[in-house]
């Protein structure tokens, strides 16, 4: 497997994610797949809301998928000149097992028409061994909690 280190931040709070989320942003082509790995109330939700911020998507509107397990997010503005207009947001904390991923149809996301979108996961361990043999475009975001900041490690896998 190729790992690639992209950016190594500490980050002090949830409002100086943004040159962060920006560099990253830049680095994502659509079709691309992102792990967020960290322990519970590591950020991984707070980093999906900077990077939505970016794309023109009201912070508020995005939410904690750990019920719903799949939020999608729509960048509506015409005037940004940005690739990516759909934001799939996942968590699979609360999913039972692999086994009900098929019934999640996690596939439509990854695989059919990825032309325009990007998917964010959230404790996606479950469903690694798929995401790595799917995904054209894989990249890992791995959140350390420290005192009260946030250490940032990105990699590409791909
Ligand atoms: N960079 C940061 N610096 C300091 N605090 C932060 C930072 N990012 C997030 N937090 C705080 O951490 C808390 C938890 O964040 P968040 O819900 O994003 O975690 P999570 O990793 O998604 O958790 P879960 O595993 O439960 O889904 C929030 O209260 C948020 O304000
Ligand atoms: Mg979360």
């Amino acid at each position: 497997m190729i790992k690639k280190k992209l950016f190594n931040r500490k980050v002090k709070a949830p409002s100086a994610l943004k040159p962060l989320a920006k560099s990253f942003i830049k680095r994502l082509k659509p079709g691309s797949v992102v792990l967020l790995k960290g322990e519970l109330g590591a950020g991984k939700t707070t980093f999906v809301k900077a990077i939505c911020n970016e794309l023109s998507i009201d912070p508020n509107e995005v939410k904690s998928p750990s019920y719903t397990l799949i939020n999608e997010y729509e960048n509506l503005s015409l005037s940004e000149n940005c690739e990516i207009k759909t934001i799939y947001h996942i968590d699979l904390y609360r999913l039972p097992d692999s086994s009900e991923l098929d019934g999640l149809g996690l596939s439509d996301y990854i695989e059919n028409d990825n032309s325009s979108s990007i998917v964010l996961i959230e404790w996606a361990d479950c469903a690694l061994e798929y995401l790595y043999r799917t995904s054209k475009f894989l990249y890992l975001v791995d959140i350390a909690i420290e005192e009260s900041s946030r250490n940032f490690l990105i990699y590409s896998l791909t």
